[in-house]
This record gives structure tokens, C-alpha cells and sequence, in this order.
């Protein structure tokens, strides 16, 4: 996925981050330690402070969403992470703890009836959250299988009101280069940006994630709020949105704008379309290394195979 350094998914087993300060961390979210004490462990003060919305986890889990593999331990999708506004490396979680997610507001803008900024915590507490097991395929081919927290991205749309006009909605992440070291990066396309069509956006699995192992999302996930589309490669999920715009036009998503022939707009996953320079045939699942057949639409064809049957011509699956 990575374009103009050392690959992403070659990082090396050493240079994953040890699980005793994975665990501080865990102790920091948890609201256990002050702030002085996080920054005497090294780690980054805004991340001591307690989520405001601690209270909502953990949600109550919607036992519609089944998986097929057990849930990947938060020690490992915790840390191995794309987020490249801190690092093209997957240990990242102590960079990402640098961004300050308080204040955080959303705008949603565009062609919409009443176009507002909603402060974070009002949204969140707006919205009926529930914990849903989904499964996350990267289009590097790691796969994992998380608790997300969340609501349907169809409550955001039913609140924002789109008019007739609307399409797509596109999702935008924040854009400050003083938090965010990768941003400096000037051949990237920032802010990442990325969206899906009306249709997709009120599909039931489209769903905003606020909180993860029953406990507001942390940082290096996407913290205080992302995207989960799991029959889509994962860079569809936008991180740490902060701009949903209701459009007629179809957006230049970040991934096509640094390289187009490799990374579309709809990025459904599906084994047997491969990458340019690699096979979609397999995915690797991170708890164990265990390589198994990629699912069309990773499993979720019931869900959403009907959005694409009359669409002809279009690049459906990279
Ligand atoms: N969102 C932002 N803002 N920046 C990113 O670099 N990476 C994407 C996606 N969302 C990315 C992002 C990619 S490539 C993937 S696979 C998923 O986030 C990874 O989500 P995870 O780190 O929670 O596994």
C-alpha cells in the first residue's frame, strides 16, 4: 500500500511495540493514572485525560453481526495499525497517542438542509451505540476481527438531512501537521479523505465506530471517531473524521489520488480480483499468521451484494 518508502506489511516482528507499554496505555485509557504519571511513563498527556463519554461502554452487544474466527486480542490490533498521518509503520500507537481528541467537533456540510458542526460528545451521545464483531480486511491481506463500538452511519445521515442532489457522502479526516508528523509528508494528498455512494452509506453494515473492547476507541484505531465498512479493503474506514460532506460528485479519495490504478473508489474486497503487485487470494489473520481463502465482499455478500447487480462498468473490486 505504501507507495514511496519500505512497504508497509514488511515491518519486522521487532519492531512491534512491547506489550508492557502496550498495557500502560490500556491503564492510561482506563482513567488510572494521572497526568503527570502518563508523562513520566513517556506517554503523550492528552491521552491521561478521561473520555467524557466513558460512561456509554461497555454497549450492548447486537448479536446479529456473528464472525468466524474468535475476536483478535486487543494486544495485537492494537498494535499494528495503518495510520499514516503518524508513521508508515504499523507500531505507531505511541505516536497516535500525541493527538488531541478533545475539543473535536464534526461538520457536515454540503448538500444538506441544514448544514452544522456538532461538538463529539453530543453526537456520541445522540446516537444509539451498540458493539458489533466485525471482521477487517486490509488490502495488504492482514485480516482481524474487532468488538467495534459504534452507530449505523445511516443515523448520521437521517440527522444531517441530505437533500435530492446527494450521491455520496465523503468522509475527512483533521489536518494539523504540528500533531500529526506524517502530514509534513507533502506528497501525500492530505487530509485523507474517502466516501462511499448514498446507497452504501445507509446500508446497515456501514457503521461509525466510537469505542472498541467495550472502551472509547483509542488513538491509534482512530479515536474519536471512524469508519468501519468490513466488506471493503480497510483503507475505506476513514480515521479521526472531522468533515462529512453530502456531494453530487463523486470524491478523489486519498489512496487514488496518490495512485489510482492501484486503489478505486469501491475497494470491495474479493479474492479473486488481485492488486497489481499482489494476490488477494489469501488473507492473513493477525492473531495467529494463519493464511485462509479471502471471502467475496470478505463474507458480507447477504448484506450488500444487491448494492452493486446493476452497476456495469465500473471498477467494483480494487
Ligand atoms: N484513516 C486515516 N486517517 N489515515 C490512515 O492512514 N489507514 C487506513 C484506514 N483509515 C488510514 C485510515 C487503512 S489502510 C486501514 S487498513 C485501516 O485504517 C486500518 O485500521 P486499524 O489501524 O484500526 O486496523
Amino acid at each position: 500500500m505504501l507507495i514511496k518508502r519500505r512497504k508497509g506489511w514488511e515491518i519486522r516482528e521487532s519492531e512491534v511495540t512491547p506489550e508492557s507499554v502496550f498495557m500502560t496505555r490500556r491503564s492510561i485509557v482506563a482513567g488510572g493514572l494521572s497526568i503527570a504519571g502518563a508523562a513520566a511513563f513517556g506517554i503523550a498527556p492528552a491521552f491521561a485525560a478521561a473520555d467524557p463519554t466513558a460512561d456509554l461502554y461497555p454497549a450492548k452487544r447486537n448479536d446479529a453481526f456473528k464472525l468466524d474466527r474468535e475476536v483478535t486480542p486487543e494486544k495485537i490490533s492494537g498494535d499494528y495499525n495503518n495510520y499514516y498521518e503518524f508513521s508508515t509503520s504499523k507500531s505507531l500507537a505511541s505516536l497516535a497517542a500525541n493527538l488531541k481528541t478533545r475539543p473535536w467537533s464534526v461538520a457536515i456540510d454540503g448538500l444538506v438542509e441544514k448544514p452544522m458542526t456538532i461538538a463529539i460528545d453530543d453526537l456520541i451521545r445522540k446516537m444509539p451505540l451498540e458493539e458489533r464483531l466485525y471482521r477487517h480486511r486490509c488490502v495488504e491481506a492482514w485480516s482481524m476481527a474487532v468488538p467495534w463500538t459504534g452507530f449505523p452511519l445511516s443515523k448520521l445521515v437521517a440527522l444531517a438531512k441530505p437533500t435530492s442532489g446527494a450521491k455520496y457522502v465523503v468522509m475527512q479526516t483533521f489536518m494539523d501537521r504540528a500533531q500529526a508528523p506524517g502530514q509534513k509528508q507533502f506528497w501525500y494528498p492530505w487530509p485523507y479523505t474517502d466516501g462511499l455512494t448514498m446507497e452504501e452509506a445507509n446500508n446497515d453494515l456501514a457503521f461509525l465506530v466510537t469505542g472498541v473492547y467495550g472502551k472509547p476507541l483509542g488513538n491509534q484505531y482512530g479515536a474519536p471517531i471512524r469508519l468501519a465498512v468490513p466488506w471493503k479493503y480497510g483503507f475505506k474506514s476513514v480515521k479521526a473524521i472531522t468533515k462529512v460532506t453530502f456531494a453530487a460528485e463523486r470524491p478523489k479519495t486519498f489512496w487514488e489520488g496518490l495512485q489510482a490504478s492501484e486503489y478505486g473508489f469501491w475497494a470491495n474486497v474479493n479474492p479473486e480480483v488481485p492488486h497489481p503487485r499482489w494476490s488477494q487470494a489469501d488473507e492473513r489473520f493477525l492473531t495467529t499468521g494463519e493464511r485462509r481463502p479471502t471471502l467475496l465482499f470478505n463474507g458480507y455478500g447477504d448484506y450488500v451484494a444487491d448494492l452493486y447487480k446493476d452497476l456495469k462498468n465500473e471498477r467494483l473490486w480494487a
